[in-house]
């Protein structure tokens, strides 16, 4: 049985006017997202991963430039445009910003159902309160009485969670919602994500740096370099045999989830390209151990297999 796609994003690109040229921040991003179903995009900071999200959520600065189609849950969408506020809600990697700093937790949340869905403010109140409660704030009455500052990062991100939940959205797109948190809390966090994915069917887009924190909750992984994509797989098939040599050196970086967290993270050696940096051939050659003379002028061809793969690379790993 084919589940209807919740998102769907196609020759998606955003650039701004540039001082010493044009940047390009996303470059030509196909993917798409299945009711209940979370999807992970990893990439290294400046790979484009904040800016799709932005563009699928409308939010872009006004002197962005976006091609490309954006369709939400079976919309016609023959340019960019997207369906948002009930439909598609997005949490950011920084609880504190994310939050009026001068509003009480209850105004902030009543205030987004009163708007969205025109209930009465007590009506409302009661909707945030057992919101709160489903996100695990154990007193979520006396939560609703307060500030953004009297809250933990934890629980910060919690209050945004259940905010962007009140309007049974259809697809969560989360941002880093992990990185601002400990590691204790980093895991409840997801644990969260993962528990509300399953009771509400809700498609998530989970965006990290960091393959481990998808690692969880994604089955299936799309890996970002320089704006594009660079490959996409079942989350199991990516770990156990990665098929384009980025996704392998992020793999190799990762911490093993089950061993010691090391003391220090392990890096890629090199830089990525920066957003106004043009390629004639494979945008990773400069850091890439399988690199052959045609990856420097040809571009490689995006290769999708019959078992969900799909990934673009002259010189793949074999499988
Ligand atoms: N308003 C803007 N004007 C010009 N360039 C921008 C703007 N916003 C982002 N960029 C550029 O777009 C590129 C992609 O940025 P983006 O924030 O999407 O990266 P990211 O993958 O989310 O990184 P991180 O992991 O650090 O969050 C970067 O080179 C960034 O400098
Ligand atoms: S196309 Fe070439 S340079 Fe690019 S990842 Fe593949 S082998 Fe490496
Ligand atoms: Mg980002």
């Amino acid at each position: 049985m084919s589940v209807a796609p919740v998102l769907t994003v196609e020759r998606l690109r955003v650039g701004y006017p540039g001082r010493d040229g044009s940047i390009e921040a996303v470059r030509d991003v196909s993917l798409g997202v299945d009711a209940g179903e979370c999807v992970g995009i990893v990439g290294e900071s400046g790979s484009g991963k904040t800016q799709l999200c932005l563009a699928v959520m409308g939010l872009l600065p006004s002197n962005a430039r976006i091609d490309g189609i954006v369709r939400f849950a079976g919309a016609p969408g023959d340019a960019v445009r997207t369906v948002r506020g009930e439909r598609i809600a997005m949490v950011f990697q920084d609880p504190q910003t994310a939050l009026t700093p001068h509003l009480r937790i209850g105004t902030q949340m009543t205030e987004v159902l009163v708007h969205h869905r025109r209930i009465a403010v007590r009506e409302a109140r009661e909707a945030a309160r057992a919101m709160l409660a489903r996100v695990g704030i154990s007193d979520p009455a006396r939560c609703l009485r307060r500030y953004p500052h009297e809250l933990s990062g934890g629980m910060r991100q919690r209050v945004l969670i259940a905010t962007s939940l009140l309007c049974a959205p259809q697809l969560l797109i989360a941002d880093e919602p992990t990185t601002a948190l400990d590691v204790t809390v980093q895991a409840q966090v997801l644990e969260l994500l993962a528990r509300l994915r399953r009771e509400q069917r809700m498609a998530i887009l989970l965006v990290s740096h960091d393959l481990a924190v998808v690692a969880g909750l994604a089955a299936r992984i799309v890996v970002m370099y320089a704006g594009r994509v660079v490959e996409e797989a079942p989350a199991d098939a990516l770990f156990r045999s990665p098929r384009h040599p980025y996704t392998a050196a992020l793999i190799a970086c990762a911490p093993n989830p089950d061993g010691p967290i090391p003391a220090r993270m392990a890096t890629l050696p090199g830089r990525p390209p920066g957003a106004t940096e043009r390629f004639a051939g494979c945008p990773f050659v400069s850091r890439c151990d399988r690199s052959v003379e045609r990856c420097r002028h040809e571009p490689p061809p995006m290769v999708a297999l019959d078992d969900g793969r799909r990934f673009a690379c002259h010189e793949p790993l074999p499988a």
